[in-house]
């Protein structure tokens, strides 16, 4: 059986062709390209300023301390995320604040969020988990009463719309993932989108080694701490390549959803979590949840199919380890939870070949 893939980055002549030219300038460092790369991401998402970085994580770690974030803070973290949400609050001294999670979206719950609020909160960091949005509607409202700083981890939302407009764009910042298994990747990196100039120039600084303007090195001026989470422009030609390719992505992605959720609904074993496609919600990857998630992973594996368990919740991770008993609906589902093949370079026909295998499984009493 042909093998399909549960992602599968892609890079053409585009990519080639720019990278080609970075090289050949002899300028690999961050430069105009980044530049470019940066405004036409602005563009897209219609956000006034953008920086590029090296990851999600360090974006997520530089917004937090561009709020000046840091020890003695406590921020707001969903149990049910990458690693790298609540790794880059205690990159900044703060200490992550684990609550659970809405168990249709799996998204932060609005309730325990209200409920973790301390006297030393001072942000939360909402993350939209596989495109689809968390309730950003209560989140902006719950932290501007209590005067919390948003930072959206929209590493899997680039381009996914929520109320019409697009994640990222809601919080005080928005950041993303340029890592492979995503819908734009340079090998690695990340975005920090703002419209607030404050934090822009903050972050600016932040980022290069609190240098407002890059001289030659010798004779900076640095007014501030930073560090160097620089892009680089052999990086920016690999995104700008990318970018043009945005647009079919988008729709193949949308499309591979539709026919999970078309074919996959009648199959009682199976749910698969929703997405408001039509309201512009951006359907990174297909999860799902089932009973018996390790062997149908098993299975498909046999049949070369492709797909990603869920990671374990973040409280049961050593250096976050805390009891189940405050995490019912991320203990319970995250076993259940995995992602089935979503990638871009699916075809229609992949997509109803891995349902066809999906309802075998669940029809054969001895699979
Ligand atoms: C929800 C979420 N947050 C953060 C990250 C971290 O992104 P990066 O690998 O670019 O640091 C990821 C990466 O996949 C992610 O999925």
């Amino acid at each position: 059986m042909k093998k399909i893939p549960w992602w599968q980055p892609q890079f053409g002549k585009k990519e080639v062709t720019l990278l080609k030219s970075v090289l050949q300038s002899a300028f690999p460092n961050e430069g105009k390209l980044t530049t470019e790369f940066e405004n036409n991401i602005g563009e897209h998402l219609g956000v006034k300023h953008v920086l590029a970085v090296t990851s999600a994580t360090a974006a997520m770690f530089l917004s937090l301390k561009s709020a000046g974030i840091g020890y003695g803070d406590e921020v707001i973290v969903p149990d049910i995320t990458f690693i790298a949400t609540a790794n880059a609050v205690e990159m900044t001294g703060a200490k992550a604040i684990l609550v659970d999670v809405d168990p249709l979206t799996l998204t932060i719950d609005i309730n325990c969020f209200e409920r973790a609020i301390t006297d030393k909160t001072k942000a939360v960091i909402p993350v939209h988990i596989s495109g689809r949005a968390a309730d950003m509607h209560e989140v902006s409202k719950i932290a501007k009463r209590k005067k919390l700083l948003v930072v959206e981890d929209a590493a899997e939302a680039f381009m996914s719309k929520y109320k019409g407009k697009y994640l990222g764009t809601f919080g005080d910042m928005g950041c993303f993932s340029l890592s492979p298994a995503k819908t734009i990747s340079t090998g690695q990196g990340g975005l920090i989108v703002t419209n607030d100039d404050n934090l822009y120039l903050k972050l600016k600084m932040l980022k290069d080694q609190g240098r407002p303007v890059r001289g030659t090195g010798g004779n900076d001026i640095h007014p501030a701490l930073g560090f160097n989470f620089k892009f680089t422009d052999l990086q920016a030609a690999v995104g700008l390549g990318q970018l043009v390719y945005l647009e079919k992505r988008i729709q193949r992605m949308r499309k591979n959803h539709r026919i999970y959720k078309k074919l996959l609904s009648q199959l009682k074993e199976v749910s698969v979590l929703p997405f408001k496609v039509d309201a512009g919600e951006l359907p990174q990857w297909t999860d799902v949840l089932t009973e018996r998630r390790d062997d149908l992973v098993a299975f498909l594996k046999k049949k070369n199919i492709g797909s990603r368990n869920f990671w374990y919740p973040i409280h049961s991770q050593a250096y976050y380890k805390l009891s189940d008993e405050h995490f019912p609906i991320s203990s319970a589902l995250s076993p259940k939870a995995l992602w089935l093949p979503s990638a871009f370079t699916l075809s229609d026909n992949d997509i109803v070949n891995v349902c066809k295998l999906i309802k075998t499984f669940f029809s054969d009493e001895t699979s």
